[in-house]
């Protein structure tokens, strides 16, 4: 779902970019990349974090969001040859399978009703052995079920996002939980 232009406000503030692109330059470092890796970054908003991976590494970078306002700020504050940005539905991603060696995404799921479906298809673009790396608010099952009655968001829960790991072979090799958020990164293994 789009931003309300309350919620841009807090979201694109540069004080909050410049904390997203540090916490995405910090999690990449958890990943022995190689020259020419692509990267996806999903909900990427004004393309903070992908901006910042494709001016710290030799990665192609691309970022995608539902929001077009959020992809033409994206564009306006970068021009690199390789990052790139694209108007696209998490849960319906234009992509082929296999297509990325890194995927990542931050603090998106919880904006969509059909959590589920887009990290389906954030697995489905990633290769065997790339790596998924997301970032986002995580609540104990109950509460996240409650959550997602009364706001139509998505409110991945910790047991749900062990569950979906589980089905889609993805091995947890880092984790850093704070209050009410979580980093992981999993390999994808099969
Ligand atoms: C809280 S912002 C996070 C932006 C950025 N990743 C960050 O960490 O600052 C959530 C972003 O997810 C995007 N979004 C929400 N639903 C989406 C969907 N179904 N597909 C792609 N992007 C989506 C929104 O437009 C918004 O830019």
């Amino acid at each position: 779902m789009k931003m309300t232009a309350f919620e841009k406000y807090f979201v694109n503030r540069p004080s909050h970019t410049r904390t997203v692109a540090a916490r995405a330059r910090e999690l990449l470092g958890h990943i022995n990349y190689q020259l020419g890796w692509r990267y996806l970054d999903v909900g990427c908003g004004v393309g903070a974090a992908a901006c910042e991976i494709a001016g710290a590494s030799n990665l192609e970078v691309t970022g995608v969001d539902i929001d077009p306002k959020q992809i033409e700020a994206a564009r306006a504050g970068s021009a690199r040859p390789n990052l790139h940005f694209r108007v696209m539905d998490a849960t319906r991603l234009d992509f082929p399978d296999g297509q990325f060696d890194i995927v990542a995404t931050s603090m998106v799921t919880h904006h969509i009703p059909k959590w589920e479906r887009a990290l389906d298809e954030m697995v489905r673009v990633l290769r065997t052995g790339g790596y998924l790396i997301y970032s986002d608010k995580v609540f104990p099952h109950w509460l996240a079920r409650i959550i997602r009655l009364f706001r139509l968001m998505g409110f991945p829960s910790t047991t749900a996002l062990e569950s979906m790991a589980a089905s889609a072979a993805l091995v947890k090799v880092h984790q850093v939980q704070r209050s009410g958020e979580v980093d992981v990164i999993w390999l994808r293994n099969g």
